[in-house]
């Protein structure tokens, strides 16, 4: 693959699409995908535009390559070191540099204080914030959903309700609540009838 430094969703979801063929053949844990599902995603990406984003739950970095070209930068936060791995792959392979690569889960990004040397001013978390710890969705909102701008939170419906998911960010109604106690006033919902269970829920002060 060539180096293509920030070349357009369609060269990044094809080079992504290569390298995931390979992460199969080694039998490593693949979870990402190419579908419409990313494709519904990228085209909200530009609220984004200018931020330091903060990426919860990250996996192999499809989402975060692809915010990246509107971000100022993007520090993506994941835990598993497999798709860690995969993300160090991606990454390099398409030649971004406003992207920094966290191995580690959420509260220790957060015990590290990084998100104050970082200085984030937006959230991005697809289909991650209801598998958190309640300690992580608490500081979150508590202390650093407060200080951003902007944040894009996708959730799926219909997924079942876990003990830790004390706000149930499983459900938008419950994630608007989450962002307006957290100082959000403004708020979009967008949603594609061709893609059910899947509500982003885009934020805005
Ligand atoms: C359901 S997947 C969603 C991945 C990605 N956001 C997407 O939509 O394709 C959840 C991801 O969150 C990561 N994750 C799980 N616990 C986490 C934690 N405590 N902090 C940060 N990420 C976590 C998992 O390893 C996994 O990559």
């Amino acid at each position: 693959m060539t180096k293509q430094n920030k070349s357009g969703n369609s060269l990044i979801l094809r080079d992504f699409s290569e390298l995931r063929k390979q992460w199969q053949r080694e039998g490593q844990e693949v979870y990402q995908n190419v579908n419409d599902r990313v494709m519904s995603l990228a085209e909200c990406l530009p609220v984004l535009k200018d931020r330091v984003v903060l990426e919860i739950g990250s996996n192999s970095s499809l989402h975060t390559v692809l915010a990246a070209q509107h971000a100022k930068q993007v520090i993506a936060v994941e835990p598993d070191a497999d798709f860690y791995m995969q993300a160090v792959e991606f990454t390099q392979a398409c030649g971004v540099d406003n992207v920094v690569l966290f191995h580690g889960s959420l509260q220790e990004f957060f015990d590290k204080n990084l998100h104050e040397k970082y200085g984030v001013d937006s959230v991005l978390a697809v289909r991650v914030l209801y598998h958190l710890p309640a300690q992580s969705t608490k500081f979150l909102k508590d202390s650093v959903l407060p200080k951003c701008k902007s944040a894009f939170l996708v959730s799926r419906e219909n997924k079942k309700h876990k003990p830790q998911n004390i706000f149930n960010l499983h459900k938008a109604k419950h994630i608007r609540k989450y962002l307006m106690s957290a100082g959000f006033e403004m708020h979009n919902i967008h949603c594609r009838a061709d893609i059910p269970n899947d509500v982003k829920v885009i934020a805005k002060k």
